[in-house]
């Protein structure tokens, strides 16, 4: 895998500066689609979800660069995203709060359009550190959009969350359904939203997706690629592998009197895997079509705590042992997603099942050391 570049922001930027490798092989493979010989920048490329989007857009014959500052990511997943897809791709190590980096990154590497995953994403941190979140996911997606503009890329996959709705008033969610985000997070999803709105109103974009992931879990089926947090995960199923491994006592359940079937809270897990294909949907849409389209990208179908906790012992016969402690502050009964638009607009519908969330994530969990 070969970095091109690095750059923070801060730092000294001469012209030619940490330029420290060639340009790697490109993928040039036979027509498939639309998009086959479109070139894709993903920001945040490295991550959990990027790193997923990353091997499907390569299977399916796009040109892919990714920029990450490896700020929440292991530069080791650039291997093994080549080891899974066969192909090396470019690599630029940068902030995306750096507008010079990315217009170089650009120059460089001129492409047809951007999937933007980088973003600051736990929730209760926002809360914590608020500046931090407006800095990274707004002053970046800005210092992005400019230099697009700058270079003319006027295309654009976002990615937003279930957390702008807050607390839902209905069940299964619609897009129609109000946006009240009740952290500052979700807020700065809001607020990206209406930016790339307001530009491609205004004409300075001319095609956008924005797509409002649920729960994403799981991982790649090879065990190469997954969820890898830093520290004590923040997300349920990273944690509730993290128990099955014992390395943590038990998982905590937050309340177990919502008004649901077995009193725990639901969500709309979807398998990281589904999630990374419906950014290849969206991106077609984008490349073919113009104006905006914001789409729920979840399975439609909520699974509860206790619920999630059983298919995962039966999927990997690994004990998980659970404590049920009282509501947390905020928490809602049930966040699930009507998925219906993204089917209609996209053509894209998830496919894999809780049990294939559940294996695939112990088999990234329980990895041999690569
Ligand atoms: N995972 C979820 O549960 C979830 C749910 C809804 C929405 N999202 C959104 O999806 C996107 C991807 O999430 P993920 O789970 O893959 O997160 P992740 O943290 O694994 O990936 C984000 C990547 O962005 C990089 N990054 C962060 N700040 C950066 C910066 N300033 N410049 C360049 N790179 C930077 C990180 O190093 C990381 O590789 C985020 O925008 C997140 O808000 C995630």
């Amino acid at each position: 895998m070969t970095v091109f570049w690095r750059s923070r922001v801060g730092t000294d930027r001469g012209a030619n500066d940490g330029m420290v490798g060639e340009v790697a092989r490109s993928h040039t493979g036979e027509s498939r689609n639309l998009g086959q010989m479109a070139r894709i920048l993903l920001t945040g490329g490295a991550g959990f979800i990027g790193s997923h989007t990353a091997v499907v857009l390569l299977e399916r014959g796009y040109n892919v660069v990714l920029l990450d500052d490896f700020s929440n990511a292991d530069r080791g997943v650039l291997e093994r995203i080549q080891r899974i897809s066969g192909i090396e791709i470019p690599v630029i190590e940068a902030d995306i709060r750096d507008e010079l980096a990315l217009t170089r990154a650009f120059s460089t590497f001129p492409v047809d359009a951007v999937i933007h995953f980088a973003a600051k994403k736990a929730v209760g941190e926002s809360e914590v550190e608020p500046l931090l979140y407006l800095d990274v996911n707004i002053v970046g997606t800005v210092r992005l959009l400019a230099a697009m503009q700058r270079v003319g890329v006027s295309r654009i996959v976002f990615s937003s969350s279930a957390a702008v709705y807050g607390e839902p008033e209905i069940c299964p969610i619609t897009e129609a359904a109000p946006a009240h985000p009740t952290n500052v997070y979700g807020r700065t999803k809001l607020v990206m939203e209406g930016m790339i709105t307001d530009l491609v109103r205004t004409g300075a974009i001319q095609s956008a997706a924005v797509l409002r992931y649920f729960n994403p879990v799981g991982a790649h089926p090879s065990g190469l690629i997954g969820e890898d947090p830093r520290g004590v995960p923040a997300n349920l199923m990273p944690y509730l592998c993290q128990v099955a491994r014992r390395r943590h006592p038990f998982l905590r359940v937050f309340g177990d009197d919502y008004p649901t079937p077995d009193g725990s809270g639901i969500r709309d897990y979807i398998h990281v895997m589904d999630l990374a294909e419906a950014h290849e949907f969206a991106l077609r849409r984008t490349l073919g079509h113009g104006g905006i389209v914001t789409v729920n990208l979840g399975t439609g179908t909520g699974y509860s705590v206790l619920q999630l906790v059983a298919a995962f012992e039966a999927a990997t016969g690994k004990k998980v042992p659970y404590s049920i402690m009282p509501r947390r502050p905020g928490d809602v009964a049930e966040c699930y997603a009507d998925a219906s638009l993204a089917a209609e607009l996209l053509q894209w519908r998830a496919t894999r099942t809780i049990e294939d969330m559940c294996r695939d994530a112990w088999r990234w969990e329980s990895r041999a050391a690569f």
